[in-house]
Order: structure tokens, then sequence, then C-alpha cells
């Protein structure tokens, strides 16, 4: 992680569909509870998570999950977006770091914040004021290190002249490269670790989601650009490529997603999401996979997807 920091497993675990976001009535505590107990068993324990998620609810979960385990969880969490009363507004003010650090903590049961990520830049208050308060909260011992979230290259380099950045997240996946341009060799010059993030579409490249109808009546995806339903048609090839290559190999499609994505680079960590404890086993065990130059050029030169990226 980062400079010579604490070694991860390269697959994680992201909770955010624990409590929010993806069919949020629908969710279940003791599969989620269950699904991070068996992600640290098989070492895929980096568990990335974020105060606005529910808001809160997630953090709070994640917390009751890592009571009496936290020394085997590298815990990630974020700051920087706030819950308004029908959308989310970011807020970079240092007066807000100071305070949410405190609650991150106290709902997460623990003292200390393995990786403290800024969700969103705020474009009302400069970088490096939200990131010298972020510095405060290593000064102060709450943090280890401190992570960026969607940024530019410049504006890592803007943090960095302020404090080091261990991590930067940024949505990678056969259908979301925009990060691989310029963001991946950047950070793999400055050992800077990438959390890859969605690697899974937002589960459309498991092959589980080809029509709206099969998404839940609260999920976020109903409302996502590449899940409307002409969309999701135009883009059924790309899953079907991911299947194709899977079935040949007799894995699961998650897995040649995820192994794509690991292909990167050495520093890219994946964070797929779930709640299953038995896809957190298929996830991780990705890790194990290697794709043959003809399955990687076969993925690397499809298509992009229909519609943006939300
Ligand atoms: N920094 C940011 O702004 C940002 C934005 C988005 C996400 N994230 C982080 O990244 C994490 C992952 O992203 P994501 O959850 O958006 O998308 P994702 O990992 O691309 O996909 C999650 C979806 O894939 C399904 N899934 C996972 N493993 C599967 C398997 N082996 N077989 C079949 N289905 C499988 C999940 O199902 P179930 O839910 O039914 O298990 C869920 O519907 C989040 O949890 C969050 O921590 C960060």
């Amino acid at each position: 992680m980062g400079q010579g920091g604490q070694r991860v497993g390269v697959v994680g675990l992201g909770c955010m569909g624990m409590s929010y976001a993806y069919d949020p009535h629908g969710r279940d505590d003791t599969a989620s509870i269950a699904a991070i107990h068996r992600a640290l068993d098989l070492g895929a324990d980096l568990i990335d998570t974020a105060d606005v998620y529910g808001p809160h609810t997630d953090e709070e979960l994640v917390g009751r999950a890592l009571a009496g385990l936290r020394d085997r969880g590298f815990l990630a969490t974020k700051v920087g977006f706030v819950q308004g009363a029908t959308r989310l507004r970011k807020d970079g003010r240092p007066e807000h770091i100071r305070a949410a650090v405190d609650a991150s903590l106290r709902r997460l049961g623990t003292d200390t914040i393995n990786l403290y990520q800024l969700h969103r830049v705020d474009p009302e208050v400069p970088l490096e004021e939200t990131w010298g308060a972020m510095a405060e909260t290593v000064r102060a011992g709450k943090v280890r290190g401190l992570g960026l979230s969607d940024v530019t290259v410049e504006q890592v380099r803007t943090a960095q002249s302020v404090h080091p950045v261990t991590a930067v997240q940024a949505e990678i996946s056969l259908w979301t490269r925009d990060a691989l341009t310029e963001l991946v060799p950047y950070t793999a010059r400055e050992s800077i670790t990438v959390l890859a993030y969605s690697p899974l579409g937002r589960g459309f490249l498991t092959g589980r989601f080809a029509s709206s109808a099969d998404l839940p009546a609260d999920d976020y995806r109903l409302v996502n650009p590449r899940f409307q339903p002409k969309n999701l048609a135009a883009n059924r090839p790309l899953a079907e490529a991911v299947r194709k290559v899977a079935d040949s190999r007799g894995v699961a499609p998650p897995q040649v997603a995820l192994v794509w994505v690991l292909a990167q680079g050495e520093h890219v960590v994946a964070i797929p999401g779930t709640k299953s404890a038995h896809y957190v086993e298929e996830n991780t065990a990705a890790c194990e996979l290697a794709l043959t130059a003809q399955e990687t050029a076969l993925l690397d030169a499809l298509p992009p997807p229909s519609g943006a990226r939300q």
C-alpha cells in the first residue's frame, strides 16, 4: 500500500452495496457481516466503505463486522460527500474533515483508520486546504495514510505537494478505462496504490443484469445511464465476451473481469462489492487466474460501452 506501507490482498471488498445504492431496502446485515468475515479469512483484507454510504449505516455495519477482528482488516473509508435533502453535495472544508473523522472512528468502533480517502474534491475549497486538514488527521494518529478518489493527475500532484498520497480510487473495469491513460501510469511511477472501484461494472460484467427487470425497484442502477434499457441491450456483447472467455477457462465471468483489472498494473488493487460470502470466495480466487495473450487482446479490443459513466 503506497510507499512501503502495509501489505494488502490484491482483491479487497467494497461494502457500499451492503446498505446503500444497490437494493438498500433488501439489506441483509447477517449475510453482509459473513461476507466481510470470509474476506478476512481469505486475505481480501482491504475493506472499503464511506461515511456517506447510508449515510452512516455502512460504516456502522463494517464496525460491527470488525468488532474483535480489527487487526485483521485494512480499513478504508471516505469523507467529503454529504447527503443533502435530495442529493449529495461535496464538502471539503477543513472543519468538516475534522468533525467527520471523529464521527467515522466512532461508527467504525476503532481508534485508527488505515486509509482515509477524500471521496470527491470540493470545487469550492482549495484542495491544499482540504488535504491539509486530512494531513492533520494523520499527525493526530487517527489515520495512517491518505487517499483521493475520482481525481486528475494534476489534483494528485497538488495533494502530494502538501502530504504524501498513499492511494487513489478510480473506476476501472472493462467498460470504464479512462484512468488507464494517465492516472494509472502516473501512480505507478509515484508508488501510489490504485483502488479500482466498480471493477465488475457495477455488476453488469457478471452477466446477472442483462435487463433492467433484473434490478430491484429501489436500486440506484435504474437511474444509471448504462443500465437504461437501450444501453443495456447495446452493452450486452461486452458481458457476453466476458462470459465466453470464462466458459472456455471453466471459471466465473466476474473472475475474468477482475483479473483483467488486476493486469493493469502491479499497484492496482480491485475492490469488488458484494454482500455474499460465496461471491467473496469467487472474486478472491480471481487473483490465481492469468489471462493468455489472446484472451487479453480480445478483452482489450472490446468496444466502449453505451451510456455515460455515473
Ligand atoms: N470512490 C467512489 O466514488 C466509489 C464509487 C463506487 C464504488 N466504490 C467502491 O467500490 C466498491 C465496488 O464497486 P460497486 O459495488 O459499485 O460495483 P462492482 O464491484 O463492480 O459490482 C457490484 C455488483 O456485482 C455483484 N457481484 C459481486 N461479485 C459477484 C460475483 N462473484 N458474481 C455475481 N455477482 C457479483 C454484486 O452483487 P451483490 O450485491 O448481490 O452481492 C453487485 O451487484 C463499492 O462497494 C465501494 O466500496 C467507490
